[in-house]
Protein backbone atom coordinates (compact mmCIF):
# COMPACT_ATOMS: atom_id res chain seq x y z
CA UNK A 1 0.00 0.00 0.00
CA UNK A 2 1.08 3.47 -0.79
CA UNK A 3 3.16 5.32 2.21
CA UNK A 4 2.94 8.71 2.66
CA UNK A 5 4.80 10.07 5.67
CA UNK A 6 3.87 12.09 8.49
CA UNK A 7 5.36 13.75 11.73
CA UNK A 8 4.33 15.27 14.73
CA UNK A 9 5.72 18.36 16.50
CA UNK A 10 5.11 18.56 20.47
CA UNK A 11 4.25 15.45 21.83
CA UNK A 12 2.23 17.05 24.82
CA UNK A 13 -1.66 15.57 25.57
CA UNK A 14 -3.00 15.81 22.12
CA UNK A 15 0.21 15.16 20.11
CA UNK A 16 0.45 11.74 22.24
CA UNK A 17 -3.49 10.54 21.22
CA UNK A 18 -2.58 11.56 17.57
CA UNK A 19 0.77 9.33 17.87
CA UNK A 20 -1.49 6.97 19.76
CA UNK A 21 -4.05 6.85 16.66
CA UNK A 22 -1.30 6.66 14.03
CA UNK A 23 0.58 3.65 15.92
CA UNK A 24 -2.42 1.73 16.85
CA UNK A 25 -5.10 2.67 14.54
CA UNK A 26 -3.20 2.25 11.14
CA UNK A 27 -5.65 0.05 9.87
CA UNK A 28 -8.49 2.64 10.18
CA UNK A 29 -6.38 5.58 8.88
CA UNK A 30 -5.28 3.05 5.97
CA UNK A 31 -9.19 2.58 5.28
CA UNK A 32 -10.27 6.12 4.90
CA UNK A 33 -7.18 7.53 3.32
CA UNK A 34 -6.25 4.77 0.83
CA UNK A 35 -2.38 4.62 1.70
CA UNK A 36 -0.94 4.38 5.44
CA UNK A 37 -0.40 7.41 7.28
CA UNK A 38 3.29 6.65 8.11
CA UNK A 39 4.83 8.09 12.05
CA UNK A 40 8.04 9.37 10.65
CA UNK A 41 9.00 11.99 13.33
CA UNK A 42 7.79 13.21 16.73
CA UNK A 43 9.59 16.33 17.69
CA UNK A 44 9.86 17.14 21.49
CA UNK A 45 11.69 20.07 23.46
CA UNK A 46 12.95 17.29 25.55
CA UNK A 47 14.05 13.62 24.98
CA UNK A 48 14.37 13.05 28.77
CA UNK A 49 10.90 13.37 29.82
CA UNK A 50 8.84 10.78 30.83
CA UNK A 51 6.38 10.00 27.65
CA UNK A 52 2.97 8.40 27.96
CA UNK A 53 2.94 6.76 24.42
CA UNK A 54 6.04 4.44 23.49
CA UNK A 55 7.23 5.32 19.78
CA UNK A 56 9.00 2.85 17.62
CA UNK A 57 13.06 3.68 17.50
CA UNK A 58 14.16 6.45 15.71
CA UNK A 59 11.20 8.43 15.71
CA UNK A 60 11.38 10.59 18.91
CA UNK A 61 13.69 13.56 18.07
CA UNK A 62 14.48 16.88 19.54
CA UNK A 63 15.80 18.16 16.05
CA UNK A 64 13.17 20.09 13.95
CA UNK A 65 15.77 19.70 11.37
CA UNK A 66 14.53 16.10 10.99
CA UNK A 67 11.02 16.82 9.91
CA UNK A 68 12.31 20.19 7.96
CA UNK A 69 15.09 18.50 5.95
CA UNK A 70 12.97 15.23 4.74
CA UNK A 71 11.65 15.98 1.62
CA UNK A 72 9.60 12.70 2.46
CA UNK A 73 7.49 14.16 5.40
CA UNK A 74 4.41 15.74 3.51
CA UNK A 75 2.07 16.40 6.13
CA UNK A 76 3.02 17.87 9.86
CA UNK A 77 0.65 18.07 12.91
CA UNK A 78 2.14 20.71 14.79
CA UNK A 79 0.70 20.67 18.26
CA UNK A 80 2.98 22.85 20.21
CA UNK A 81 0.52 25.52 21.97
CA UNK A 82 0.77 29.11 22.83
CA UNK A 83 1.88 31.82 20.25
CA UNK A 84 5.96 30.87 19.94
CA UNK A 85 7.58 28.95 19.16
CA UNK A 86 4.74 27.85 17.60
CA UNK A 87 4.04 30.68 14.91
CA UNK A 88 7.81 30.20 13.78
CA UNK A 89 7.82 26.14 13.38
CA UNK A 90 4.64 27.15 11.55
CA UNK A 91 6.32 28.96 9.05
CA UNK A 92 9.17 26.91 8.68
CA UNK A 93 6.96 24.16 8.34
CA UNK A 94 5.19 25.98 5.51
CA UNK A 95 8.80 27.22 3.89
CA UNK A 96 9.98 23.47 3.58
CA UNK A 97 6.65 22.45 1.53
CA UNK A 98 4.88 20.64 4.30
CA UNK A 99 1.32 20.83 4.69
CA UNK A 100 0.43 21.65 8.37
CA UNK A 101 -2.69 20.45 10.41
CA UNK A 102 -2.61 22.47 13.82
CA UNK A 103 -5.42 22.53 17.38
CA UNK A 104 -3.94 25.79 18.21
CA UNK A 105 -6.89 28.18 18.04
CA UNK A 106 -4.87 30.94 19.15
CA UNK A 107 -2.22 31.06 17.17
CA UNK A 108 -5.00 31.24 14.45
CA UNK A 109 -6.96 33.83 15.73
CA UNK A 110 -4.12 36.08 16.12
CA UNK A 111 -1.84 35.04 13.35
CA UNK A 112 -4.22 33.44 11.23
CA UNK A 113 -3.75 36.14 8.20
CA UNK A 114 0.19 35.85 7.85
CA UNK A 115 -0.02 32.41 8.42
CA UNK A 116 -2.68 31.43 5.94
CA UNK A 117 -1.24 34.43 3.31
CA UNK A 118 1.96 32.34 3.47
CA UNK A 119 0.44 29.19 3.13
CA UNK A 120 -1.33 30.42 0.11
CA UNK A 121 1.53 32.27 -1.42
CA UNK A 122 3.69 28.86 -1.11
CA UNK A 123 0.89 26.29 -2.55
CA UNK A 124 0.70 24.73 1.17
CA UNK A 125 -2.02 24.21 3.04
CA UNK A 126 -3.03 24.44 6.60
CA UNK A 127 -6.33 22.33 8.18
CA UNK A 128 -7.00 23.13 11.94
CA UNK A 129 -10.56 21.31 12.33
CA UNK A 130 -9.38 20.21 16.16
CA UNK A 131 -9.15 24.20 16.65
CA UNK A 132 -12.75 24.75 17.76
CA UNK A 133 -14.26 22.32 19.67
CA UNK A 134 -12.13 19.94 19.54
CA UNK A 135 -13.23 16.61 18.31
CA UNK A 136 -17.04 18.10 17.34
CA UNK A 137 -16.22 18.49 13.24
CA UNK A 138 -17.91 21.84 13.25
CA UNK A 139 -14.92 23.90 10.88
CA UNK A 140 -15.72 21.00 8.17
CA UNK A 141 -19.77 21.62 8.74
CA UNK A 142 -19.64 25.42 8.51
CA UNK A 143 -16.91 26.09 6.20
CA UNK A 144 -17.84 23.08 3.49
CA UNK A 145 -21.03 21.65 4.22
CA UNK A 146 -24.03 24.24 5.04
CA UNK A 147 -21.90 26.09 2.13
CA UNK A 148 -24.77 26.91 0.52
CA UNK A 149 -26.39 28.23 3.75
CA UNK A 150 -26.89 32.07 4.42
CA UNK A 151 -26.00 31.05 8.39
CA UNK A 152 -28.53 33.17 10.18
CA UNK A 153 -26.73 32.73 13.53
CA UNK A 154 -24.56 30.49 15.24
CA UNK A 155 -24.88 29.69 19.59
CA UNK A 156 -22.03 27.66 21.35
CA UNK A 157 -20.79 25.98 24.66
CA UNK A 158 -17.09 27.04 23.20
CA UNK A 159 -15.30 26.30 26.09
CA UNK A 160 -14.94 22.71 28.16
CA UNK A 161 -13.40 23.76 31.29
CA UNK A 162 -15.99 26.66 32.11
CA UNK A 163 -18.44 24.58 30.62
CA UNK A 164 -17.40 22.02 33.30
CA UNK A 165 -16.86 24.50 36.43
CA UNK A 166 -20.24 25.65 35.59
CA UNK A 167 -21.79 22.65 35.54
CA UNK A 168 -20.23 21.20 38.71
CA UNK A 169 -21.12 24.29 40.12
CA UNK A 170 -25.12 23.96 39.37
CA UNK A 171 -25.32 20.42 39.49
CA UNK A 172 -23.28 19.69 42.70
CA UNK A 173 -22.85 22.83 44.36
CA UNK A 174 -19.06 22.71 43.93
CA UNK A 175 -17.05 25.95 44.70
CA UNK A 176 -15.89 27.48 41.60
CA UNK A 177 -11.98 26.62 43.44
CA UNK A 178 -12.79 23.47 43.53
CA UNK A 179 -14.45 22.50 39.74
CA UNK A 180 -11.28 24.72 37.97
CA UNK A 181 -9.13 22.46 40.04
CA UNK A 182 -10.75 18.65 38.74
CA UNK A 183 -11.07 20.17 35.22
CA UNK A 184 -7.13 20.85 35.05
CA UNK A 185 -6.40 17.59 36.81
CA UNK A 186 -9.11 16.02 33.74
CA UNK A 187 -6.69 18.20 31.10
CA UNK A 188 -9.40 19.94 29.84
CA UNK A 189 -7.89 23.44 30.77
CA UNK A 190 -5.24 25.71 29.12
CA UNK A 191 -1.95 25.67 30.55
CA UNK A 192 -3.10 29.38 32.04
CA UNK A 193 -6.34 28.57 32.67
CA UNK A 194 -7.47 32.23 32.80
CA UNK A 195 -8.36 31.85 29.43
CA UNK A 196 -10.75 29.52 29.62
CA UNK A 197 -12.78 31.09 32.57
CA UNK A 198 -12.05 34.94 31.30
CA UNK A 199 -13.98 34.28 27.68
CA UNK A 200 -11.22 34.61 25.72
CA UNK A 201 -10.81 31.24 24.78
CA UNK A 202 -14.71 31.32 23.58
CA UNK A 203 -14.19 34.61 21.86
CA UNK A 204 -10.93 33.28 20.04
CA UNK A 205 -13.25 30.00 18.54
CA UNK A 206 -16.46 32.12 17.87
CA UNK A 207 -13.82 34.74 15.76
CA UNK A 208 -12.78 31.61 13.54
CA UNK A 209 -16.29 30.30 13.36
CA UNK A 210 -17.69 34.27 12.68
CA UNK A 211 -15.15 34.36 9.65
CA UNK A 212 -16.27 30.62 8.26
CA UNK A 213 -19.63 31.64 8.88
CA UNK A 214 -19.89 34.67 7.80
CA UNK A 215 -16.69 36.35 6.21
CA UNK A 216 -16.58 38.68 9.39
CA UNK A 217 -12.75 39.67 9.95
CA UNK A 218 -12.65 40.68 13.77
CA UNK A 219 -9.97 40.50 15.99
CA UNK A 220 -10.66 37.77 18.84
CA UNK A 221 -9.81 40.92 21.23
CA UNK A 222 -12.33 43.08 19.97
CA UNK A 223 -15.10 40.73 20.76
CA UNK A 224 -17.02 41.77 24.13
CA UNK A 225 -16.75 39.13 26.53
CA UNK A 226 -17.38 38.12 30.15
CA UNK A 227 -16.32 34.91 31.80
CA UNK A 228 -17.69 32.51 34.09
CA UNK A 229 -14.72 33.73 36.91
CA UNK A 230 -17.12 36.09 38.78
CA UNK A 231 -19.99 33.54 39.19
CA UNK A 232 -21.85 33.45 42.04
CA UNK A 233 -23.96 30.09 42.94
CA UNK A 234 -26.88 32.55 44.34
CA UNK A 235 -27.20 33.03 40.67
CA UNK A 236 -27.15 29.72 39.64
CA UNK A 237 -29.67 29.14 42.53
CA UNK A 238 -32.02 32.08 41.00
CA UNK A 239 -31.92 30.66 37.14
CA UNK A 240 -32.87 27.58 38.49
CA UNK A 241 -36.01 28.99 40.13
CA UNK A 242 -36.65 30.58 37.24
CA UNK A 243 -36.62 27.45 35.17
CA UNK A 244 -33.08 28.92 33.80
CA UNK A 245 -29.76 27.07 33.41
CA UNK A 246 -26.45 29.76 33.08
CA UNK A 247 -24.08 28.80 30.36
CA UNK A 248 -20.82 30.35 28.77
CA UNK A 249 -22.72 31.19 25.34
CA UNK A 250 -20.19 32.36 22.20
CA UNK A 251 -23.33 34.46 20.33
CA UNK A 252 -23.09 35.63 16.65
CA UNK A 253 -26.61 36.56 14.66
CA UNK A 254 -26.48 38.39 11.37
CA UNK A 255 -29.55 40.59 11.18
CA UNK A 256 -30.17 43.76 9.28
CA UNK A 257 -28.68 46.06 11.52
CA UNK A 258 -24.94 43.83 11.16
CA UNK A 259 -23.38 40.92 12.69
CA UNK A 260 -23.95 40.64 16.87
CA UNK A 261 -20.90 38.77 18.48
CA UNK A 262 -20.33 38.30 22.30
CA UNK A 263 -19.29 36.22 24.65
CA UNK A 264 -21.19 35.93 27.90
CA UNK A 265 -22.73 34.00 30.56
CA UNK A 266 -26.08 33.56 29.46
CA UNK A 267 -29.99 32.13 30.91
CA UNK A 268 -30.96 30.05 28.69
CA UNK A 269 -34.51 28.17 29.42
CA UNK A 270 -34.66 24.59 30.97
CA UNK A 271 -35.02 21.73 27.98
CA UNK A 272 -33.70 23.89 25.35
CA UNK A 273 -30.70 21.73 24.12
CA UNK A 274 -27.66 24.26 24.58
CA UNK A 275 -29.42 24.16 28.54
CA UNK A 276 -28.61 20.67 28.74
CA UNK A 277 -24.91 20.52 27.52
CA UNK A 278 -23.29 19.03 30.69
CA UNK A 279 -19.34 18.70 32.12
CA UNK A 280 -16.73 19.30 29.39
CA UNK A 281 -19.22 18.82 26.48
CA UNK A 282 -19.33 21.85 23.94
CA UNK A 283 -22.02 22.09 21.56
CA UNK A 284 -23.15 24.32 18.69
CA UNK A 285 -26.26 25.39 17.75
CA UNK A 286 -26.65 26.86 13.65
CA UNK A 287 -29.68 27.87 11.41
CA UNK A 288 -29.07 28.33 8.20
CA UNK A 289 -31.69 29.29 5.50
CA UNK A 290 -31.90 26.29 3.66
CA UNK A 291 -31.32 23.30 6.09
CA UNK A 292 -32.97 25.09 8.94
CA UNK A 293 -31.52 23.86 12.38
CA UNK A 294 -28.70 22.02 13.25
CA UNK A 295 -26.93 20.86 16.55
CA UNK A 296 -23.54 20.11 17.27
CA UNK A 297 -22.34 18.13 20.46
CA UNK A 298 -19.75 15.97 21.62
CA UNK A 299 -16.46 16.58 23.41
CA UNK A 300 -14.37 19.85 22.49
CA UNK A 301 -11.84 19.25 25.20
CA UNK A 302 -9.45 16.36 26.27
CA UNK A 303 -6.57 14.07 24.83
CA UNK A 304 -8.67 11.51 22.13
CA UNK A 305 -11.44 13.96 20.91
CA UNK A 306 -9.16 16.48 19.97
CA UNK A 307 -6.62 14.08 18.38
CA UNK A 308 -9.85 12.38 16.42
CA UNK A 309 -9.56 15.67 14.36
CA UNK A 310 -6.11 16.26 13.93
CA UNK A 311 -5.50 12.66 12.64
CA UNK A 312 -9.25 13.37 10.42
CA UNK A 313 -6.85 16.30 8.96
CA UNK A 314 -4.07 14.50 8.26
CA UNK A 315 -6.38 12.27 6.41
CA UNK A 316 -7.79 15.00 4.29
CA UNK A 317 -4.76 16.65 3.74
CA UNK A 318 -2.86 13.16 3.05
CA UNK A 319 -5.37 12.72 0.10
CA UNK A 320 -5.90 15.95 -1.12
CA UNK A 321 -9.20 17.17 -0.17
CA UNK A 322 -7.81 19.74 1.86
CA UNK A 323 -5.20 21.46 -0.20
CA UNK A 324 -8.37 22.39 -2.83
CA UNK A 325 -10.79 23.47 -0.14
CA UNK A 326 -7.98 25.36 1.36
CA UNK A 327 -7.32 27.10 -2.01
CA UNK A 328 -11.17 27.36 -2.83
CA UNK A 329 -12.28 28.95 0.40
CA UNK A 330 -9.89 31.24 1.06
CA UNK A 331 -9.80 31.66 4.37
CA UNK A 332 -8.56 34.57 5.70
CA UNK A 333 -7.49 36.17 2.19
CA UNK A 334 -6.97 40.09 2.33
CA UNK A 335 -10.59 40.12 0.33
CA UNK A 336 -12.95 43.07 1.88
CA UNK A 337 -15.15 42.28 3.98
CA UNK A 338 -18.37 43.67 3.60
CA UNK A 339 -19.63 42.77 7.13
CA UNK A 340 -20.76 45.08 9.84
CA UNK A 341 -20.12 44.52 12.92
CA UNK A 342 -23.20 45.59 15.44
CA UNK A 343 -21.99 47.60 18.17
CA UNK A 344 -22.95 45.71 21.11
CA UNK A 345 -24.91 48.74 23.47
CA UNK A 346 -27.53 48.29 20.46
CA UNK A 347 -28.09 44.48 20.62
CA UNK A 348 -31.21 43.37 21.88
CA UNK A 349 -31.21 40.98 24.54
CA UNK A 350 -33.73 39.92 27.48
CA UNK A 351 -31.79 40.44 31.27
CA UNK A 352 -31.97 38.75 34.16
CA UNK A 353 -30.66 41.24 36.94
CA UNK A 354 -29.93 40.67 40.54
CA UNK A 355 -29.03 43.49 43.61
CA UNK A 356 -28.85 43.42 47.39
CA UNK A 357 -31.19 46.18 48.56
CA UNK A 358 -32.84 47.47 51.49
CA UNK A 359 -35.57 45.92 52.73
CA UNK A 360 -37.53 48.53 53.54
CA UNK A 361 -40.12 50.71 52.07
CA UNK A 362 -40.23 52.16 48.65
CA UNK A 363 -37.00 50.52 47.44
CA UNK A 364 -38.80 48.25 44.73
CA UNK A 365 -40.57 51.42 43.64
CA UNK A 366 -37.56 53.66 43.16
CA UNK A 367 -35.73 50.65 41.19
CA UNK A 368 -38.77 50.22 39.10
CA UNK A 369 -39.10 53.77 38.44
CA UNK A 370 -35.62 53.36 37.18
CA UNK A 371 -36.33 50.29 34.96
CA UNK A 372 -39.05 52.67 33.50
CA UNK A 373 -37.20 55.69 32.60
CA UNK A 374 -35.07 53.77 30.79
CA UNK A 375 -37.76 51.81 28.99
CA UNK A 376 -36.98 48.18 30.32
CA UNK A 377 -39.85 46.04 30.49
CA UNK A 378 -40.28 43.83 33.93
CA UNK A 379 -40.99 39.84 32.94
CA UNK A 380 -40.58 38.45 36.96
CA UNK A 381 -39.39 39.26 40.10
CA UNK A 382 -38.17 37.62 42.86
CA UNK A 383 -37.63 38.76 46.31
CA UNK A 384 -37.54 36.00 49.06
CA UNK A 385 -38.65 37.02 52.57
CA UNK A 386 -35.58 37.99 54.89
CA UNK A 387 -34.42 34.58 57.48
CA UNK A 388 -36.69 35.29 60.49
CA UNK A 389 -33.49 33.80 62.75
CA UNK A 390 -31.10 36.63 61.13
CA UNK A 391 -30.91 39.93 61.66
CA UNK A 392 -30.50 40.96 57.85
CA UNK A 393 -31.02 44.50 56.72
CA UNK A 394 -31.11 43.69 53.21
CA UNK A 395 -32.43 41.11 50.51
CA UNK A 396 -31.43 39.86 47.34
CA UNK A 397 -33.59 41.28 44.75
CA UNK A 398 -33.88 39.15 41.34
CA UNK A 399 -35.07 40.90 38.07
CA UNK A 400 -36.19 39.05 34.49
CA UNK A 401 -36.93 41.85 31.63
CA UNK A 402 -38.45 41.94 28.83
CA UNK A 403 -36.62 42.63 25.73
CA UNK A 404 -34.41 45.72 25.50
CA UNK A 405 -31.07 46.53 23.81
CA UNK A 406 -28.04 46.45 25.71
CA UNK A 407 -27.67 49.92 26.23
CA UNK A 408 -30.61 51.12 28.30
CA UNK A 409 -30.05 47.51 30.85
CA UNK A 410 -26.52 49.17 31.35
CA UNK A 411 -27.74 52.41 31.62
CA UNK A 412 -30.46 51.26 34.45
CA UNK A 413 -28.04 48.89 36.27
CA UNK A 414 -25.63 51.65 36.41
CA UNK A 415 -28.06 53.81 37.98
CA UNK A 416 -30.12 51.48 39.99
CA UNK A 417 -26.51 50.81 42.11
CA UNK A 418 -26.06 54.42 42.77
CA UNK A 419 -29.48 54.09 44.51
CA UNK A 420 -28.32 54.51 48.12
CA UNK A 421 -30.99 51.52 49.40
CA UNK A 422 -28.66 49.31 46.73
CA UNK A 423 -25.27 48.30 47.72
CA UNK A 424 -22.60 46.34 46.89
CA UNK A 425 -22.06 45.22 42.67
CA UNK A 426 -25.08 44.21 40.54
CA UNK A 427 -25.43 41.21 38.54
CA UNK A 428 -26.25 41.27 34.87
CA UNK A 429 -26.83 38.50 32.39
CA UNK A 430 -28.07 38.06 29.16
CA UNK A 431 -31.06 35.90 28.62
CA UNK A 432 -31.16 33.69 25.94
CA UNK A 433 -34.47 33.02 23.81
CA UNK A 434 -33.34 30.10 20.97
CA UNK A 435 -35.35 30.90 17.80
CA UNK A 436 -36.42 27.95 16.08
CA UNK A 437 -35.51 28.81 11.96
CA UNK A 438 -39.11 27.52 11.37
CA UNK A 439 -40.87 30.32 12.99
N1 LIG B 1 -9.16 24.56 27.05
C1 LIG B 1 -10.13 24.35 26.03
C2 LIG B 1 -11.46 24.07 26.66
C3 LIG B 1 -9.80 23.18 25.13
O1 LIG B 1 -11.55 23.90 27.87
O2 LIG B 1 -12.44 24.02 25.92
C4 LIG B 1 -8.97 23.52 23.96
O3 LIG B 1 -9.55 24.49 23.17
Amino acid sequence: MEKTKVAIVGLGTVGSGVAKLLLDHGDRTARHAGRTLWLEKAVVRNLNKNRVCDLPDGVLTDDLNDVLTDPDIKVVAQLIGGLEPARTVMLQLLDAGKDVVTANKALLAEHGAELFDHARALGRCIAFEAAVAGGVPIITNVSQCLSANQIGSLHGILNGTSNFIVSQMDEQGWSYEAALAEAQRLGFAEANPAMDVDGSDAAQKLAILAHLAFGARIRWSDIPRTGIDSLDLADLRFARELGYRIKLIAHARLVAAGLELSVAPTLIRFGQPLAEVRANYNAISVVGDAVGDLFFHGQGAGQMPTASAVVADMIDTAVGRTPITFRTLELWSKRESNVVIRPDQEMPGRYYMRFQVADRPGVMAKITAILGEEELSIASIIQHEPDPRGCAQSVQLVIMTHEAPEGAAQAAVDRIVKLPVVSGEAVRMRVMEERRSSK
